[in-house]
């Protein structure tokens, strides 16, 4: 009960002394110790919650409970989704959690992972899948710099990027999040980190990036998830601690030595073949969390749970806090009962089953993000480069970024480049689909095909880059065929995000759908050149149709701007992707990594025909 009362707290009344005065010329590590010496154990609770904006019933909770972090989860936008609505829902929270005793600024989080993904109107990136075809962590740094501007002038100074799964088995719904299947791809595409941090953390175009999500989410086996209908996501990676090290801790290393600001761990869980422990959720794992990230690596920042992910831990709820909290979590996305989880942190630390060691290093480290942030002396949003979300000049880092990541696999006779005079016959389900080509993540959670932002499809881009070009438009090939000079098929994925996109959930199959396959068969069929080119999160299984085709292009998922694809197509840029993951034959080949004895893929890893 006693924990209960000291929950009614009103702002001041944690204690009688007025807070001991800030010294803005301090060092950070003398300002946030003196800070943290001047907290109750109840104000360091608060630090360690974020809440999800739309749990927030009262914004009063926010001084009540001295929340020190909110989040917006997939598609958590205001109403209306423009710029300065973001930046005014989140100005007026900080005005809240300034109202506080120590008048200490929240944190505010979202999944900026492609762009601003949540804003409408927003500059949206090709996925992390198509970036690591690209080869190029120069340009994906240039991504993740205009990202991490647009981000900022919202007002959200952190976002939960990059991912840095090395995706092991396409069949898993977040393949698309990956740089690839080889970790030292993946290692050298944390420059995306440097692109979102920069080198000053108070500045107006950065923000605090998280590494996520430790470890081993890419390496699950298929069919060991136990969530709702998952298959593979948050599953259980068996592998020995050595392969873990290689295949899925060392990008984490790359990102500790890059200073990434924050880590977040995975749902999955991690197996002990060594003996018979048997696997322990990344969430509750003191081993990996506290000794391998912290201690070894000398993770500095601040760990971020995932969403709800505590929960997930066997035991009961206070289990769940005191085993997340001792492994190393810092801060609970909890995200909805705020409330509960600070009584039961607050009753786990007087219990002593929560040493105040460990919480004092826990808010150490998340005010000395805040810290490094500046939000101390800028709580709110500087809208500075508001106007530039969505600006020209940012969609064409966009743009070029699409370009890059398109893989050329197959170009007999030269089939590519397209003529940008004659006659052009386009089909299939995302020739003119850009929801579907932005992918998941996209203004929602899981992503909607239509035109659901700003942007331009890959037919709007062919139409704007040959615009001498007959195009006639036939999503299912119903329309004739005859006297085309060339066929180009656009097929691929509906978006979807998490373990609703593996394999076996939700339809996903890895394949083309019957209409997309009837529409390569019939254009393939009666135009003589053919070209198909997938739009998907993930290598799709066309083996059965490869020699109906002329050419094929993996286009992964290129973001807000079509007309990147259309560069390629029409040659104004050449070809330069290379396949960041295997290409199987068969779904049922999966998982196939490059480095597999008896590897037998339909393309290889790193497979890509270049054009001038
Ligand atoms: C999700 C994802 C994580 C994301 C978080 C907040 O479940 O696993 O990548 O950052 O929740 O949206």
């Amino acid at each position: 009960m006693a924990a209960i009362l000291s929950l009614t707290l009103l702002p001041g009344s944690a204690s009688a002394d007025a807070p001991s005065p800030r010294d803005p010329s301090a060092p950070i590590d003398k300002r946030v110790a003196a800070l943290v010496a001047d907290l109750t154990l109840e104000e360091k609770a608060g630090q360690m919650t974020q809440a999800e904006k739309g749990s927030i019933t009262d914004p009063a909770d926010i001084t009540t409970y001295g929340l020190g972090s909110i989040l917006s989860g997939g598609g958590g936008a205001p109403d209306p989704n423009t710029p300065e609505a973001w930046a005014d829902m989140i100005d007026g929270y900080q005005a809240r959690a300034l109202e506080t005793r120590q008048k200490i600024p929240m944190i505010y989080g979202a999944d900026a992972v492609h762009g601003h993904n949540n804003v409408s109107g927003a500059t949206i990136m090709p996925h992390n899948l198509g970036l690591g075809a690209s080869r190029s962590p120069e340009l994906a740094k240039r991504a993740a710099e205009v990202t991490a501007i647009e981000t900022r002038a919202t007002g959200v100074p952190w976002t939960f990027a990059p991912c840095l799964c090395v995706a092991r088995d396409d069949r898993w719904g977040r393949t698309y999040e990956s740089f690839g299947e080889d970790p030292e791809l993946v290692s050298s595409m944390v420059d995306v980190v440097d692109g979102l941090q920069g080198t000053d953390l108070t500045s107006n175009t950065t923000v605090l990036a998280t590494a996520k999500h430790f470890v081993g989410d890419g390496g699950t086996t298929y069919g060991s998830s136990t969530t709702e209908d998952y298959k593979i996501d948050q599953g259980i990676t068996e592998l020995t601690r050595e392969q873990l090290r290689d295949l899925h801790i060392a990008p984490f290393e790359t990102a500790v030595d890059r200073n990434v600001g924050s880590v977040m761990p995975s749902y999955s869980s991690v197996d002990h073949p060594d003996d018979d422990t048997g696997p322990v959720k990344m969430h509750a794992n003191d081993e990996l969390i506290n000794g391998v990230l912290k201690q070894e690596l000398g993770f500095q920042g601040f760990v971020i749970s995932d969403w709800k992910a505590i929960d997930q831990i066997p035991g009961d709820y206070a289990s769940d806090v005191r085993t997340s909290i001792n492994a190393g979590v810092d801060m609970v996305m909890v995200p909805y009962d705020y409330k509960t989880f600070i009584s039961t942190l607050i009753s786990e630390v007087n219990a002593g089953r929560i040493p105040m060691e460990r919480i004092d290093d826990a808010v150490t480290r998340i005010l000395t993000a805040k810290e490094k942030l500046g939000l101390f002396d800028k709580p709110y949003a500087d809208r500075t480069h508001i106007g530039t979300i969505g600006s020209a000049e940012h969609r064409a880092v966009a743009r070029e970024a699409a370009a890059a990541s398109q893989v050329l696999l197959k170009n007999d006779g030269d089939a590519l480049p397209l003529a940008s005079q004659g006659k052009l016959y386009v089909a299939g389900s995302n020739a003119d689909d850009l929801g579907n080509q932005m992918g998941g993540w996209s203004i929602s959670w899981q992503g909607s095909s239509g035109d659901t932002t700003e942007g331009t499809t890959i037919l709007e881009g062919i139409r704007e880059v040959a615009p001498d070009l007959e195009v006639t438009h036939s999503k299912d090939a119903s329309a004739p065929t005859d006297g085309h000079d060339t066929g180009l098929v656009v097929v691929g994925e509906t978006p979807y995000a998490e373990g609703k996109g593996d394999v076996g959930v939700g339809g996903h199959d890895m394949k083309l759908s019957a209409a997309d396959s009837a529409a390569v068969s019939k254009v393939c069929g009666e135009i003589e050149t053919c070209v198909v080119v997938t739009v998907s999160g993930r290598p799709l299984e066309i083996t059965s149709q490869l020699d109906q085709m002329d050419a094929l292009v993996a286009a992964w998922l290129p973001g807000s701007e079509g007309a990147g694809v259309a560069d390629t197509l029409f040659g104004d840029v050449g070809y330069s992707g290379k396949l960041p993951v295997s290409w199987p034959r068969s779904v049922d080949d999966e998982p196939i990594n490059v480095g597999d004895p008896d590897y037998d893929p339909l393309f290889p890893y790193g497979a890509g025909l270049t054009t001038d």
